[in-house]
């Protein structure tokens, strides 16, 4: 089976950590999102994967490639303008002649692949929709759904009043190669406002598999805290480390000086140094080859491959994005820190 992620989207909400990275590159302890969720698909078995893009297509194709350091052989889609959802799904049909897989690919979860591939076979779907509980549904796409769990409506960001229900779409799709039949070709689609609600229209049977028990999108910066957050309090599994019953990853080939404090929930990642009297956790995240200065503090922050925090300097709940540098007694909080400039307030 071969997987379609919707990797186009502009990021606007994830400014600025998407000024210069488009949304599926943003790394989740230090590795791309969209690594993370192509290695998940890999352990299912699913090793061609079609990427389309549009916000800034190289920064994706020189870090994947053609996939084989991945283990899955990856093609790519260009819009030169951007499609839509739908647009982009109807663009990729000449790669489909089976069942196939969607995504949006700015989702963090634990979905079992396998399990949602068995379960839309066997409600015999044209599409199977993952779908979540949310607090706040009016941001997200909301479904109706019967008794016998498939969809009786398809409400795009509806108004409050709109909808009752808390069940949303988490943007993970089993589709039918069917679906081709009912997205027009060659202009802006969205899958969400004109082709659900159109399919439900006509009749077809859209599947609702509400099984994930941890769900996230990145869409702004305090998702983006909160995703590494969970993780560091082992709300949700990734790689091989469980923090729940060890809060401290600390990679083998990271120098810490004798005299500074690690505090957990933390992941010290390859080749970081941390000096003397410095302090870092808990909630921290040091991503690959990122220096902590002496007597420095970093506390509740994520802080990027090879970025520098100097000596005395203060780094409170922030993001360090790749190669900045923290200068020495300076105070960092609630900051995103990029590297042409810092935005304050922006957690
Ligand atoms: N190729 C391509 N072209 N991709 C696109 C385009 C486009 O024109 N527009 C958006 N995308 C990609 C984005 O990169 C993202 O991965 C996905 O499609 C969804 O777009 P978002 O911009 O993230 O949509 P959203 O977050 O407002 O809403 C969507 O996700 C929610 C779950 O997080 C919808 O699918 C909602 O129904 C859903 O609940
Ligand atoms: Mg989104």
């Amino acid at each position: 089976m071969k997987a379609l992620f919707l990797a186009g989207g502009l990021g606007t909400r994830l400014k600025p950590i998407t000024n210069e990275l488009p949304k599926p590159m943003v790394p989740i302890m230090g590795k791309p999102l969209l690594e993370r969720n192509i290695k998940n698909l890999k352990k299912h078995g699913i090793d061609e994967v079609i990427l389309s893009t549009c916000y800034k297509p190289q920064k994706i194709r020189e870090y994947f490639e053609d996939g084989s350091k991945f283990g899955v052989k990856i093609s790519y889609i260009c819009e030169d303008i951007p499609l839509g959802t739908g647009g982009a799904v109807k663009n990729a049909q000449e790669f489909f002649d089976d069942t196939f897989l969607v995504f949006n690919s700015d989702i963090i979860s634990d979905i079992n692949i396998s399990e949602i591939i068995r379960f839309h076979k066997e409600k015999g779907a044209l599409a199977t929709i993952a779908a979540t509980e949310v607090d706040n549904p009016s941001a997200y796409g909301v479904i109706e759904q019967d008794e016998k769990g498939f969809i009786t409506a398809f409400k795009e960001k509806p108004l409050p009043h709109e909808t009752n229900s808390n069940l949303i779409n988490a943007g993970i799709y089993v589709f039918e190669p069917d679906l081709f039949n009912e997205i027009p070709a060659g202009r802006v689609v969205s899958i969400e406002r004109e082709t659900f609600p159109l399919l439900l229209e006509k009749g077809y049977k859209i599947a609702v598999y509400n099984k994930c028990s941890y769900w996230l999108d990145l869409g702004t910066p305090e998702k983006y805290m909160k995703a590494h957050k969970d993780i560091l309090n082992g709300k949700l599994k990734i790689d091989s480390h469980n923090f729940n019953t060890k809060p401290k990853f600390i990679s083998e080939t990271a120098k810490i000086h004798q005299r500074a404090r690690i505090v957990g929930p933390v992941y010290i990642g390859e080749n970081v140094e941390i000096g003397d009297y410095a302090m870092v956790g808990p909630n921290t995240v040091l991503c690959e080859g990122s220096y902590v200065g002496m007597g420095a503090k970093v506390v509740g922050s994520i802080v990027w491959n090879q970025a520098v925090v100097e000596s005395g300097a203060s780094v409170i709940n922030s993001v360090v994005m790749s190669k900045c540098r923290v200068d020495r007694n300076s105070r960092k909080y609630n900051a995103i820190l990029t590297i042409n400039a810092v935005y304050s307030n922006a957690v």
